[in-house]
């Protein structure tokens, strides 16, 4: 694992990015180790889990966890591919901005309305049943949550590399959302695993070659 964040960066297309799982510690540990590796960091989302694990009886029942994403420095991130999916749920409201947010970069001026019931950008706090009770891995993460990471930052018929592919649940939500998939696992019996998984789902979306 020496060095992966460099090896990852080497791997990427400009417009493309990184999606990682965490909590708040191991990036706090890590942060250095991207930004030497030429990773700036872009957003951070948090998953909300119906259950938790707790390690300890006198803090808050840990039920989240991070996903931050990062893009390459040398890229504006205006040229990353990011399509953030909407969902049919927005408040009628008239929002007004005379000026563009100074923190916001190419944002213009202007006003909107939203209508009631109407798009808005989907919400950084994505609720998600984890797969304690039926996953294959440890620390398997559901393909519906993937599959909104893959569909946001890869292009239909892009490629999707998966350093750390455990279960290969990330492969299935790319054959769900076709979108082209290499996973790196270690464990070769997980690896066999993760292929039959894979092998298993028939390819839904468009742009992926028979
Ligand atoms: C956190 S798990 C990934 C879980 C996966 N995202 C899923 O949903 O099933 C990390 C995986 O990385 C694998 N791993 C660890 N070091 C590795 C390496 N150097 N190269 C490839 N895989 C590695 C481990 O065997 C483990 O299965």
């Amino acid at each position: 694992m020496a060095d992966w964040p460099g090896k990852a960066l080497a791997a990427l297309k400009p417009s493309g990015s990184l999606w990682v799982f965490g909590s708040l510690r191991s990036f706090l540990a890590s942060s250095a180790a991207f930004r030497n590796a030429g990773w700036k960091y872009a957003q951070e989302l948090v998953w909300e889990k119906q259950n938790g694990s707790s390690f300890h009886a006198d803090r808050f029942r840990r039920v989240h966890e991070l996903i931050v994403q990062f893009y390459r420095e040398d890229t504006p991130w205006r040229a990353v591919y990011n399509v953030v999916p909407t969902t049919p749920d927005a408040r009628a409201r008239t929002v007004r901005r005379k000026h563009r947010p100074p923190h916001m970069g190419w944002i213009d001026a202007g006003h909107y309305v939203n209508e009631d019931g109407g798009p808005r950008l989907m919400r950084s706090v994505i609720p998600v049943r984890n797969t304690h009770g039926r996953a294959i891995h440890p620390t398997e993460k559901p393909v519906a949550l993937l599959e909104i990471l893959i569909r946001t930052s890869c292009p239909p018929g892009g490629l999707v590399g998966d350093w750390f592919a455990g279960s290969g649940a990330a492969g299935v939500a790319c054959r769900l959302a076709g979108r082209r998939y290499v996973g790196c696992e270690i464990d070769p019996v997980m690896a066999q695993k993760a292929r039959d998984r894979i092998a298993s789902v028939l390819p839904l979306g468009e742009g992926i070659a028979p």
